[in-house]
């Protein structure tokens, strides 16, 4: 497809600014990302029509903006993904297995991870896997939550979850914690950028040396987005988080099924198998819900084993 057919076709507002800044970069890449607009539901690209706007917003601070992140965006899919891709259809198995592997590879190294993570913000408006499971939890998980519900985001890297959090104005106490200095830094960064008016506690904080909390500091939500592949054992991950919930709290978890990255250590191949492995650790799956990635049916995603994003809301014992 040409640069002027997609132009003809993209959307309007800051969802068509992002969709003609990355075309325009990459050309042979439009007609993908005409599929991965064509299947949503009007809610969905309401949402990620927000999102954009969050996205536009945040890349007017950074250098380079929309161009700097659309160029990242690139390499995030031809670089990164790519390489991890072709051995995981080769092997049938993530490269890496170890959270020390990819400390080597990955969180140590700072210009790739930076890279990597702007990459990984536009994916969330242009990726249909990422855009349903943002939206799942714009629509349907933060309207659940009770008036003055504390809540806390383990894991927020780029911090739009939180921001969208804080937004719907009705929470009370809401938390962050990540183990990287980088991810709060560029939580902070957003939440600051994008104005949410009122505070948010940012802590850096690894999840597995937080596993005994005192009753009075529990929370009534805790959301888990594209964190569990990242670690060896999630399902001590999911126990030890759940702890910090009181009873009948919720939790959100989105882990992606069959997506290699350099970063992903564990791998989930399919919504049962992230299903079973949050009732293990004591939860009650409420929702399961699976989406697969652009232009491609759950049918063919579950036969070729191509990624899908697994979104479960579970809610511990009362
Ligand atoms: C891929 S990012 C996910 C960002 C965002 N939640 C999303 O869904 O797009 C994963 C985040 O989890 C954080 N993380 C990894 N292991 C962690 C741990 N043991 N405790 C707390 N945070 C951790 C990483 O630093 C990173 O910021």
């Amino acid at each position: 497809m040409s640069e002027s057919e997609f132009s003809m076709t993209q959307p309007a507002g800051a969802l068509g600014t992002i969709f003609g800044c990355v075309s325009a970069h990459w050309p042979e890449h439009a007609s993908f990302l005409q599929k991965s607009l064509a299947g949503r539901e009007n809610g969905v690209v309401a949402v990620s029509e927000c999102l954009g706007a969050a996205i536009v917003a945040l890349a007017s601070t950074i250098e380079g903006g929309l161009d700097k992140l659309a160029s990242d965006y690139r390499f995030l899919c031809e670089e990164i993904v790519m390489p991890e891709e072709i051995h995981f259809r080769r092997f049938g198995s993530y490269r890496l297995t170890s959270f020390a592997d990819a400390q080597r590879e990955c969180y140590a190294n700072d210009p790739f991870m930076e890279r990597y993570m702007n990459g990984l913000l536009l994916s969330n408006v242009l990726w249909a896997n990422h855009a349903n499971a943002f939206a799942y939890y714009v629509t349907r998980y933060l309207p659940r939550l009770p008036m003055g519900a504390h809540h806390l985001e383990i894991g927020p890297g780029h911090g739009l979850f939180l921001h969208f959090a804080a937004a719907k104005g009705k929470l009370g106490r809401i938390a962050g914690w990540d183990v990287s200095p980088t991810s709060i830094a560029k939580t902070r960064h957003a939440l600051d950028t994008l104005g949410t008016g009122r505070e948010i506690e940012l802590i850096e904080q690894d999840l597995f040396a937080a596993c005994s909390p005192r009753s009075q500091d529990r929370f009534d939500s805790i959301v888990m987005s594209e964190i569990l592949e990242h670690l060896e054992d999630p399902a001590q991950a999911l126990r030890c988080a759940s702890r910090w919930l009181k009873p009948g709290g919720l939790l959100w978890i989105n882990v992606p099924a069959n997506s290699p990255a350099p970063d992903h250590i564990y791998l989930f191949e399919s919504l049962d198998h992230a299903q079973r492995i949050a009732e293990e650790a004591g939860l009650e799956v409420v929702d399961a819900r699976a989406f697969p990635m652009s232009g491609v049916t759950i049918e063919r995603a579950v036969k070729h084993r191509l990624s899908v994003s697994c979104s479960l809301l579970t809610r511990a014992p009362a």
